[in-house]
């Protein structure tokens, strides 16, 4: 192991997340995994920059901006803006949080991509034409998110163009049965294009990341998974190609991103430039502190790592290394991937279903933010696996762990020291100084295991430390030596062996528990604990302190609260709206409503993108809106109402077709299925004697998601 001698270089990264949404809890324990990394580092003495930014490129995001009013600028700025409240809230203690959009990483993505194209041995860039679906109405190439249709396999309907959510199959966009734009409901129309490839195919490359990728350096299970990449490659069409292929990196305007050197209406596909924002965050820190970029990345020590999910792994492990080593750059050292994090058993945390356990919730019911940090540092290890959120684990990984077995310990000497002998330490037993050497020699090994990531394992041993010291307070009872005439320096040697060795174990927990170590190095009255004066006893002598309870117990009531589903709105009735004459359309107008009641209804223009009949009703059908929603990814989502029009209308005439929404009427689950809504559609309150129901339409020029006022 590196010792402090020879200090470290560090250059760390968490994965940049899209600019389109809040952080869920699977972003907070990705950056909370690196944190305790980084913190570890700086404690052992190395110097270490931490960085991270908003990924704010891409079809998603401008879509996004668009439907919001915004630039996408003004959109991406808004998201950043609101990123604080959970790093602080959380004690993460990135050095730079900087953005793809900012002026240094438009200018390394043009010059990486430069040097790509002029490398001296061969440019690996080529231009091919290819055919994209184009959508005619937003006269722009459709990603494949924003294609939706029937999946070719098992005809799910409403499937997205890349794979299908109902059966899994991966296919390409024109597989699908009767495609149609997300964006505006439209068949997309096969269109051709010049797009820009980087030649991953080309021998160099594949010599070159073969040899990256197997050298033993990634986590065994990531790089047996890379393997397969190289022999036999998947295509969306379903069939099989044997090795690597070339990478598309461009995408045509309109696109928020930046626009490719000497090729206007070109823009860096958004996966070239992310990545790209790791140096440029760097870049900007250290324009922060004057420092030169080129000088820093020019230092042949300097280690570079990123912590990243599973699921971008092709991204960093072959796209990435390649485009720095192709352009004469610096490669990542390692790359540390992890799995997701699931909740109470339930639901993938991935990027686009963020549900479950909500941070800023976490936060705001005063629940410790160290309590998830040691939660977690519990459960990960160094490889690739899924975690689980367990409230009743947690509560007692919590409670009985970090409470009643490492707080407790001072909270148990520290009242005697202080009331019988003014805070003063003394000197330290037989018995007590054998404890110690053994706790102080666990140094290494847990330093080792943070050094490797093994959390969980550095958390077990620091546990079992813990239950040593404790076992050392049951045997001598300082409770019972109080009380005990002529027992006062015994009574302080105990209690001084505790308070000794709840420092030891503070300084193990410290990268984890950040606020805890600062807390009780306050109490203590000692210099900031780290893994290099760790075994520096403290003198007889010392006074530490007067004891304040350093962290209280997690309440179940706080866990009950935390997984409330959000309140349902009341549930409202499915009556169709009705209009008339004097006793107009059959009955009298409503009570008068206030504007403020009015205002309550949020009436939204709905584009009808499918409709079919509910198999078993003869009068609903079953329509899917387009409200002008998106997910946490940015990708369009429609919405499922079920409507009682079916006598009056055919399914398919109403395809494409605009009509009204109430948008935030509470979920009806219906036996068909959950209605997300209700369509506006007029009728007599006598059917039978006046049959008709028409849904409402808005005059032309009306769109997705505009309100009704
Ligand atoms: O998957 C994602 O959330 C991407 N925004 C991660 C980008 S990591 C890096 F390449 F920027
Ligand atoms: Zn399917």
């Amino acid at each position: 192991m590196n010792t402090p001698s020879t200090p470290r270089q560090l250059f760390v990264t968490t994965a940049l997340p899209y600019a389109n949404g809040n952080f869920h809890v699977g972003h907070i324990m990705e950056y909370i995994q690196a944190d305790i990394w980084v913190r570890y580092q700086k404690m052992m003495g190395h110097a270490v920059d931490f960085v991270c930014a908003d990924d704010t490129h891409g079809a998603p995001i401008m879509i996004a901006a668009e439907k919001a009013g915004l630039t996408p600028q003004q959109f991406v700025a808004n998201i950043a803006a609101g990123r604080k409240p959970y790093l602080d809230g959380f004690h993460i203690g990135f050095d730079n949080w900087h953005s793809t959009d900012g002026p240094e990483n438009h200018e390394l993505a043009r010059q990486i991509y430069r040097d790509l194209r002029d490398n001296p041995e061969g440019s690996l860039i080529e231009t091919r034409t290819i055919l994209q679906f184009f959508d005619p109405e937003k006269n722009m190439f459709l990603p494949d998110r924003f294609i939706k249709g029937e999946c070719p396999k098992c005809h799910s309907k409403d499937q997205y163009g890349d794979n299908c959510e109902n059966c899994g199959a991966v296919y390409a966009p024109t597989d699908l049965i009767n495609p149609y734009s997300a964006l505006s409901g439209v068949r997309p129309e096969l269109k051709s294009s010049e797009h820009f490839f980087f030649k991953l195919s080309d021998p160099r490359c594949v010599a070159f990341l073969e040899n990256w990728t197997q050298d033993g350096k990634l986590q065994p299970e990531v790089a047996n998974k890379i393997k397969e990449w190289f022999t036999v490659r998947h295509n969306p069409d379903g069939s099989t190609s044997e090795g690597l292929g070339d990478w598309d990196i461009s995408r045509d305007a309109p696109y928020f991103g930046i626009e490719i050197p000497e090729a206007p209406g070109k823009y860096f596909y958004v996966w070239l430039d992310a990545p790209i924002g790791y140096l440029a965050s760097l870049k900007n820190l250290l324009g922060q502190r004057g420092l030169n970029y080129d000088t820093y990345m020019a230092n042949p020590e300097l280690e570079q790592y990123h912590f990243i999910g599973k699921d971008i792994v092709t991204f960093h492990t072959l796209f990435w290394p390649a485009t720095l080593h192709f352009s004469g750059r610096k490669t990542p050292d390692n790359i540390f991937v992890h799995g997701f994090l699931t909740v109470n058993n339930g639901e993938k945390m991935s990027k686009s279903r963020g549900t479950g356990l909500d941070p800023l919730k976490y936060l705001s019911l005063g629940m410790n933010p160290e309590w998830l940090r040691y939660y977690l540092a519990a459960k990960l290890s160094a490889r690739n696996e899924d975690i689980d959120f367990n409230a009743e684990d947690f509560m007692l990984r919590v409670n009985s762990d970090l409470i009643g077995k490492y707080i407790n310990i001072a909270s148990r000497a520290a009242g005697f020291l202080s009331k019988r002998f003014a805070g003063q330490l003394g000197l330290v037993p037989e018995d007590g100084a054998a404890l110690l050497h053994q706790l102080r020699s666990a140094h290494s090994s847990i330093a080792q295991l943070y050094e490797a990531r093994e959390f969980a394992k550095a958390m077990r041993e620091t546990m079992l430390l813990a239950d040593r010291v404790n076992a050392y307070v049951d045997a001598n009872k300082p409770w019972e030596l109080a009380k005990q005439a002529g027992q006062e320096a015994r009574l302080q040697g105990v209690c001084t062996v505790c308070i000794k060795a709840f420092r030891v174990l503070t300084c193990y927990l410290k990268p984890v528990l950040p606020e805890l170590a600062r807390q009780v190095e306050g109490f203590l009255k000692i210099a900031p604990l780290s893994f290099t004066n760790v075994s520096k006893p403290l003198p007889a002598g010392h006074i530490i302190g007067t004891y304040q309870h350093l962290m209280q117990r997690v309440e179940t009531s706080q866990l009950e609260v935390l997984f409330e589903p959000p309140a349902l709105m009341e549930q409202a009735s499915a009556a169709i709206v009705n209009v008339a004459d004097s006793k107009p359309g059959g009955e009298d107008i409503a009570p008068t409503i206030s504007i403020d009641d009015f205002a309550k209804i949020d009436l939204r223009i709905a584009k009808i993108v499918h409709c079919e009949a509910v198999a078993g009703s003869t009068k609903l059908l079953r329509l899917t809106l387009d409200v002008g929603e998106t997910d946490s990814a940015g990708a369009a989502t429609t919405r499922l109402v079920f409507s009682g029009i079916a006598s009056a209308c055919k399914p398919e005439q109403l395809i494409g077709k605009l009509t009204v929404l109430v948008a935030n009427l509470a979920p009806r689950k219906m036996k068909f299925g959950v209605s997300e809504g209700m369509v506006l559609a007029a009728s007599h309150a006598d059917e039978k004697a006046h049959p008709g129901i028409y849904l409402l339409e808005p005059f032309a020029g009306a769109r997705p998601g505009l309100r009704v006022h």
